[in-house]
């Protein structure tokens, strides 16, 4: 058989291979038919998302005229089927619009900012939770959401941290697959799903500064190993749509990022749903100076597979122009314009255009109320317990409510809040005083009426109760608008006079437990040493106080595990706990105030740490206390090598030494300690979230294969290199002790 023959023979068979996908998907066939009668105006038209909100008073007109693809921020069914109406019935080919909202950790009910979902290392409740947050969108007409946020970020000065799953790809992978799952369900043309969309693409956490919108500088094999993995395993599990980010990565915006969006996602990863501009970014583009016009800007977001532009008129004032001109052609807006039908047609709305207009509403419903105070539970995080104050004894008579998050209805449902009401908020006052008001005295007070509040006054009313009282309760934290987008901050120590109050509070010498809503973590260290118990709850949601109210009185255990390092103060940042090992790790520690007068200059250690911080976060990511205690034997490998394709179990067995019954993130780290590039100190490659009984024991087992033990090297190939691969399973990011393998090629 010829050369020829032998290189055509398997080029053919691909070709076919396709085509019969095609022929075989009755989707493609109609996106085929459909396509093949539209004008270049229609096509474009499919291209363009509009915000509802009564912002574009000519909507209607948009519709009718075939300008609009899809809108967002509308959520009264009765518009949302009117407008669908005009587009079904009132267009030359009655494609129907998809509308779309935020919906980002809930609709009405609110579920925990998603940074603090993510904290219960419990993926099956963040995938109830999203599945809710879809039945009560979906009611209203809506079925797309641009969630989840699944950005990795190590800088909390960053706003939108309390939106991500923290700083780890694995965790946030993890639970960014959950959130697909519960949105889309397993069948996205139900009524209930709602299309996910997998955002930013890309890189958008490592915003210089941890300021909004701004620029980074990311290398390749980073990128691979750290911000790409979670949006990878989106798109194995079948996400609908992404996001392109407001970012630009070493230059090249997000959202003109050829390689990016479409070497990498289209081509690499094979995605064949819709990319989805941020809002305006196509446009914005020429302020990031890579772009002289909107043409230039609708072309180069083309070319970097862009298929919809929000509210940027960016596609629909010039891509025609662009094609007319042959700067692009009609065959690359085809591809765009696939991928928005096959969106349209996976959801079923070609079929079923309209939202069932239902008498009731599914807002708030029993399961939604119990699992939003169950994921608030298990997404609290318990950093500090002197002396085992917590839970709050039967033999304390009365508590002392304070501070400003005590009762903040709107406050405590964090940032991303579109459609959720704080009336139905249940605030920690609220829960207290409903469940133990007969049991306790309760005297409250906030003191501080908001979280940036200066007003002396306050405290002198808040001291006044709190002599009265046994106990302490102090509530303090931030007020949702100080995190979320493009609300970052440069300090984020505890705003206002909240620090003040603390400092007010302990000179009465009292018992304090103090309960942190954040949308952030805070540096807190002066705070944590005037406490003597901390919870961090980050911003709860609705059911955020009646959570809080069972963890401090004891009905629930804590069992919250941090997704993100708290660093001690704002100038250490970035700190993680996945970093590479400097060639001087920190030691031989001097603290600046124990410097000598007149040091020698080379009197100090010479290693890796701050003078004034030393070399460790207040936290390291995975910690989180309990009730009870935990012990973990020693690592058991099933063998000490393996070959390529070898399993290797890791087991540990857990007792829970303490009197009640708790919950325990087992937390499998692995490290390669010599290799070609640096590799990070420990990766989590693995949890597993158990329950014990005072004195129970349980052996948690862990498969690794070599896949999950290699990393991206500079010539853009991903592979583990041969040699000692080491392992712990412990109870956060920094303990326990490890156990050797090899791994041989
Ligand atoms: C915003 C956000 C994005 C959001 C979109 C629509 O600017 O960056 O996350 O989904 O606009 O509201």
């Amino acid at each position: 058989m010829s050369k020829t023959t032998l290189f055509i023979l398997p080029v053919l068979f691909l070709v076919c291979l396709s085509c019969t996908k095609q022929m075989n998907d009755p989707i493609e066939t109609k996106i085929d038919a459909l396509i093949s009668k539209m004008t270049l105006k229609e096509k474009i038209g499919q291209m363009n998302q509009l915000t509802g909100m009564g912002l574009h008073l000519d909507m209607r007109n948009q519709i009718k005229a075939a300008n609009v693809g899809s809108i967002l921020n509308e959520t009264n069914p009765k518009i949302i089927n009117e407008l669908q109406k005009i587009a079904v019935t009132q267009t030359r080919l009655g494609i129907p619009l998809v509308f779309a909202r935020d919906v980002i950790h809930g609709f009405k009910t609110i579920f925990p900012i998603p940074l603090g979902q993510s904290c219960s290392w419990n993926p099956e409740i963040v995938e109830d939770a999203a599945r809710i947050a879809a039945v009560e969108a979906t009611s209203t007409g809506i079925r797309w959401t641009f969630a989840p946020m699944i950005d990795i970020t190590r800088d909390p000065r960053w706003g939108r941290i309390a939106e991500s799953c923290g700083e780890d790809p694995y965790l946030t992978s993890v639970m960014g697959v959950a959130m697909v799952k519960g949105f889309q369900s397993n069948k996205l043309s139900n009524a209930t799903s709602m299309a996910a969309c997998t955002k930013h693409f890309v890189g958008y956490g490592a915003t210089e500064a941890g300021k909004d919108y701004n620029a980074t500088i990311i290398p390749e094999t980073q990128m691979r190993d750290i911000f790409l993995p979670s949006f990878k395993a989106a798109v194995d599990a079948g996400v609908a749509t992404t996001m392109c980010a407001f970012n630009d990565v070493n230059g090249v915006p997000a959202s003109g990022n050829v390689y990016l969006n479409r070497t990498l996602l289209r081509t690499e990863w094979k995605f064949d749903g819709v990319m989805v501009s941020d809002w305006n970014s196509i446009a914005q583009m020429k302020v990031q100076g890579v772009c002289a016009s909107m043409e230039d800007a609708a072309k180069l977001a083309s070319d970097a597979a862009v298929d919809m532009d929000m509210m940027g008129m960016a596609y629909i004032d010039s891509l025609e122009t662009c094609v007319k001109s042959g700067r692009i052609s009609e065959k690359q807006i085809d591809e765009s314009v696939r991928n928005v039908l096959r969106l349209k047609f996976r959801l079923g709305l070609f079929d079923n255009p309209y939202v069932k207009i239902e008498p009731k509403l599914p807002f708030y419903s029993e399961t939604a109320i119990a699992k939003a105070k169950q994921i608030a539970i298990e997404s609290a995080v318990l950093l500090k317990n002197n002396n085992q104050i917590l839970p709050i004894s039967e033999k304390i008579k009365s508590v002392a409510v304070i501070g400003p998050m005590s009762d903040a209805p709107a406050d405590q449902l964090g940032t991303w809040v579109m459609d959720g009401e704080p009336a139905h908020s249940i605030t920690p006052l609220m829960a207290i005083r409903k469940e133990y008001g007969s049991k306790l005295k309760i005297f409250a007070e906030q003191g501080l009426t908001y979280s940036r509040d200066i007003n002396p006054a306050g405290i002198a009313k808040a001291m006044t109760i709190a002599r009265k009282a046994d106990v302490i309760l102090y509530f303090a934290g931030e007020e949702a608008i100080l995190s979320g987008e493009a609300h970052c901050r440069a300090d984020i120590s505890l705003p206002g006079a909240q620090s003040e109050l603390l400092n007010q509070l302990r000179k009465l010498g009292k018992p304090i437990v103090t309960i942190f809503m954040a949308g952030r973590p805070l540096t807190i260290e002066k705070e944590l040493d005037q406490s003597d118990a901390v919870i961090y709850a980050f911003h709860g949601g609705t059911m955020a106080g009646s959570a809080l109210a069972d963890l401090i009185f004891g009905k629930a255990v804590p069992s919250g595990k941090l997704t993100v390092t708290f660093p001690r103060m704002v100038g250490q940042i970035p700190v993680y706990y996945s970093h590479r090992n400097s060639g001087r790790p920190g030691h031989n520690i001097v603290l600046m105030n124990d410097i000598k007068i007149g040091a020698e200059q080379t009197s100090l250690g010479n290693t890796s740490y701050h003078l004034d911080a030393g070399d460790k976060p207040l936290f390291p990511f995975g910690f989180g206390m309990s009730y009870t205690t935990f012990s973990y034997s020693p690592v058991k490998l099933s063998k000490n090598k393996i070959s390529d394709n070898e399993i290797i179990t890791a087991e540990c067995t857990i007792t829970n030494t303490g009197k009640v019954t708790g919950m325990e993130v087992a937390q499998l780290y692995i490290c390669d300690p010599i290799a070609t590039l640096a590799q990070p100190v420990r990766e989590l490659k693995g949890f597993q979230k158990i329950v014990l009984n005072p004195g129970q024991s349980k052996t948690v087992k862990f498969n690794l294969n070599i896949k999950q033990l290699g990393f991206w090297h500079q010539d853009n190939t991903y592979k583990a290199e041969p040699g000692e691969f080491r392992v712990w399973i412990s109870a956060d990011s920094q303990t326990g002790g490890y156990k050797s393998f090899n791994f041989t090629d």
